[in-house]
């Protein structure tokens, strides 16, 4: 039988926390307490300290936590928010929820935001950069709050996938006006369900969000403005407490396996994006980029390994994204990587062993098919 070496592996993770986790998830429901309470504001308490911020506010989802960053801040029809065409489509898709123009701006070699280019893209109408910290990385953010600082503008850290990663010493959500989190299944901080929260150094943006995520009311019966249903659940709060005390374990585990893979993989053929001295990442996904990409895909699969592609489509290539206006060649460093692009298993239910298995069959390949 071929050895199977998943790409995700939630079943794994329940079963090594199933005996502690258990009890947890009755306590909460028997206790009745399914919407605020205890859990919510301990996970808040958490989220803030992991992220060096003086607020979180627990939601239900990263994107509502980027939809209501920019509606906090007072981003809507008329304006505009910079940020890459090579994420998960929601950050742009926040910004459209918003009545606002997303203007994009290609990456460099480690798929984040290339911020050389940023300047170019301000105009008056510009309101946001929207970095996004990509596969666990942090964008170079030093660049980028600089330009950010000298035109006024507000810094939204698209933060979804880099939950406990640093640069320079500094924990992604603390370095914008806000930080934008997923606890989605696939996250590396993951609740059984949808999730997320966002974190700020701002009073005012977090009483706003709190606002947004609860129809407004301030008190019973009093609307201060409109808003939204977006709280994160109770439960899924119980569980991201005690996942919240797991979370160095998973980060040091993916870091073990994106190191051993960094080790064996063959660089004559594999590109993967250095490291850069200010950055520690968390590997929310370990992505390689390579010449025959779709073929050594199918070798994998076939190999019984799961990868994915993070993301073949660049967002301005969407149907979605046709009102604005963009073709092929307008993004060209994000265009070539949607081609070459994989994401090798990085999870931390995978031993060394796993990860040499893929490495020996990713070199393989190549072997086989380059003279
Ligand atoms: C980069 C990025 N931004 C935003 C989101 C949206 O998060 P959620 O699925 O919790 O709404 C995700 C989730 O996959 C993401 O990867």
């Amino acid at each position: 039988m071929t050895r199977q070496i998943p790409y995700v592996n939630l079943q794994a993770q329940f079963d090594a926390e199933r005996d502690e986790l258990m009890p947890l998830i009755e306590a909460c429901l028997a206790g009745g307490h399914y919407v605020g309470g205890e859990a919510i504001a301990a996970f808040e308490v958490k989220a803030a300290a992991l992220c060096g911020c003086d607020h979180a506010v627990a939601l239900n989802s990263g994107t509502d936590a980027l939809v209501f960053a920019m509606l906090a801040l007072g981003i809507g029809a008329g304006d505009e928010v910079i940020t890459p065409p090579n994420s998960f489509v929601a950050s742009t898709a926040a910004v459209m929820h918003i009545g606002a123009t997303p203007v994009f701006v290609d990456v460099r070699d480690d798929q984040n935001i290339d911020p050389d280019l940023i300047e170019a893209a301000v105009t008056p109408k510009t309101k946001a950069i929207m970095p996004v910290h990509l596969t666990g990385r942090i964008a170079d953010m030093a660049p980028i709050l600089e330009i950010a600082a000298r035109h006024g503008l507000a810094v939204i850290e698209d933060a979804a996938q880099s939950v406990g990663s640093l640069y320079d010493g500094r924990p992604a959500g603390s370095l914008g006006t806000a930080g934008c989190f997923s606890a989605h299944p696939l996250k590396n901080l993951n609740a059984c369900g949808d999730s997320g929260f966002l974190t700020t150094n701002d009073a005012d943006l977090a009483e706003q969000v709190r606002l947004l995520r609860n129809h407004g009311l301030v008190d019973r019966d009093t609307v201060t403005r409109f808003g939204g249903v977006s709280r994160m659940d109770s439960l899924q709060a119980v569980i991201l407490n005690y996942r919240l005390g797991r979370l160095d374990e998973v980060t040091a585990a993916r870091r073990r396996n994106a190191a051993r893979y960094r080790e064996l993989l063959n660089s004559q053929w594999v590109f993967m994006p250095p490291c850069r001295n200010v950055e520690f990442n968390t590997f929310h996904t370990f992505v390689i980029q390579v010449d025959r990409r779709d073929e050594l895909r199918d070798h994998l699969t076939k190999a019984g390994i799961g990868t994915g592609i993070h993301y073949p489509v660049p967002i301005h290539l969407q149907p979605a994204a046709e009102m604005l206006g963009h073709g092929h060649g307008d993004f060209p460093m994000c265009e070539r990587q949607a081609g070459r692009i994989l994401t090798l298993p990085v999870n931390q239910s995978l031993n060394q062993d796993d990860i040499a298995y893929v490495a020996e069959r990713v070199n393989d390949f190549f072997a086989s098919v380059v003279d």
